[in-house]
């Protein structure tokens, strides 16, 4: 017998169902509630409301468990690469060896921009952040597809949509760079695999030629495995709600872009770096630093640690620790932040502030010294967790169209003024 719940209030007596999901994890059903009973539910933030089922992606806070359909982080970052990972969140298995060589190769093709779009890029000032010109851009794209604008259109055109959505990305992101320093773009190469491509893109000019070290795109790609999917996050949650008006999904991405840029979400990863340079400027410091971060009445806050789900350690993180080693050995480069950055996870870890809080370095902690290692300029760091959780959005969105989810529309309590009778100006 499935289980309930009972709540009651004003006298009576509400059975609200509970749904389980695969992993044993329980959620109480109110989608009635307020017909019963006049009551809504009020959540700020969502810290605990769920507001879809999901097959995409396992999440346990408390254990620090991350599972990509049903497959654990850890085996996928050590043993797959970027565009298996793709295909498996947003097709729901992993690729064949044929499928995988067919999917990279539909990539490939359609990697190209419209010779139109040039324009757009040159239309941008200089130093334009690369997240705004890629939030355009994207949204741009759908201009130009139109047979992409309704997403319940045969599943041949929604593949084709997503096709390019994953194709151009890099395109977009190398050439947004390109744009910001005012240098030539360097078109994409079909000889190329999907990583090398971007970095060939971002770094080879008509003057230099850029050798691909492959330790370099063995971390790149690590990276955007880590960063894939995420379930119902800030960015995430708002693409399922744009693309829940049945709005087409580059604009839903393209939504979802700007959600992710703040610096309490993606934009921690730039937000960390300034951090550590800052840190590092003012002589090392690291203790003020902890002090501002625990003082209430001061608005700073340690970029990188904390997370609104992972109460225990962030699973990415112990992950892209040991590959930012790595990387910066391998590449035989010594950034003085990265010491800091270890010193200030000591410290703060055995800190009762942040014993007590749960807060421990989350997966942007670390990335941003392995992007700075491999010459990615700071600007583009969002921009790169961008182009790693694209098929994580992409799945989600597909996930919710499939669903056939209702528009996405939260209630609210008001706390506004009574009824009141307008008062003429001259009154006023
Ligand atoms: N430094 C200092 N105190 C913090 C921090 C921090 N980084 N994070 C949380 N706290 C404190 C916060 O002040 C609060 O204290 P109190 O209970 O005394 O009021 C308590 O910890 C709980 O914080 P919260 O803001 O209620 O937690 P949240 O779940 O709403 O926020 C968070 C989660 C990630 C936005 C937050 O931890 C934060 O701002 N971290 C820094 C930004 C960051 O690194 N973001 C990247 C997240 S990982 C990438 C991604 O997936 O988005």
């Amino acid at each position: 017998m499935s289980e309930s719940a009972e709540l009651k209030f004003g006298g009576n007596s509400y059975s609200l169902p509970v749904v389980e999901g695969t992993e044993n994890e329980k959620a109480i059903d109110i989608a009635n509630l307020r017909g019963q009973s006049g009551l809504i539910t009020l959540d700020s933030g969502y810290k605990n409301t769920g507001a879809t089922t999901s097959s995409i992606t396992y999440l346990d806070g408390e254990e620090g468990i991350l599972r990509y359909r049903g497959y654990p982080i850890e085996q996928l970052a050590e043993k797959s690469n970027f565009l298996e990972v793709s295909h498996l969140l947003i097709y729901g298995e992993l690729p064949t060896k044929d499928t995988l060589q067919q999917f990279s190769k539909s990539i490939a093709e359609h990697s190209m921009l419209h010779e139109n779009m040039r324009g757009f890029f040159s239309s941008f000032p200089l130093n334009a952040h690369p997240m705004g010109v890629a939030a355009a851009v994207t949204t741009t794209l759908s201009t130009f597809y139109p047979g992409s604008l309704d997403p319940h259109r045969s599943e041949d055109k929604v593949n084709l949509t997503i096709l390019r959505l994953l194709a151009k990305f890099p395109t977009i992101a190398a050439w947004a760079y390109k744009s910001s320093i005012g240098r030539p773009f360097v078109y994409p190469s079909a000889k190329l695999d999907y990583v090398e491509n971007f970095l060939n893109m971002m770094f080879a000019g008509p003057t230099n030629d850029y050798h691909v070290d492959p330790v370099v795109t063995n971390a790149l790609d690590k990276l955007l495995i880590l960063h894939a999917d995420h379930e119902q996050n800030c960015s995430t949650s708002t693409v399922r709600l744009a693309g829940s008006s049945q709005a087409n999904l580059y604009g839903s991405i393209a939504a979802g872009i700007v959600a992710l840029w703040g610096p309490l979400h993606g934009g921690a990863n730039q937000a960390v770096i300034e951090m550590l340079d800052k840190i590092q400027n003012e002589g090392g410091s690291i203790d003020k630093w902890v002090e501002r971060a625990k003082d209430k009445n001061d608005p700073f806050r340690l970029m990188g640690f904390g997370h609104r789900v992972y109460k225990n350690f962030d699973p990415r993180a112990k992950i892209i620790k040991k590959a930012c080693d790595d990387l910066l050995n391998r590449l035989g480069v010594k950034d003085p932040v990265l010491e800091i950055a270890m010193k200030l996870e000591e410290i703060a870890l055995s800190d009762e502030y942040f014993i007590e809080r749960k807060l421990y370095p989350n997966v942007d902690f670390y990335s941003g010294i392995m992007y700075r290692a491999m010459g990615i300029p700071q600007d583009m760091f969002t921009v790169m967790f961008a182009m790693g959780r694209l098929p994580g959005w992409i799945a989600q969105w597909k996930e919710m169209v499939a669903n056939k989810e209702p528009i996405g529309r939260p209630r609210q309590i008001y706390t506004g003024a009574r009824m009141r009778d307008y008062v003429n100006l001259a009154e006023r």
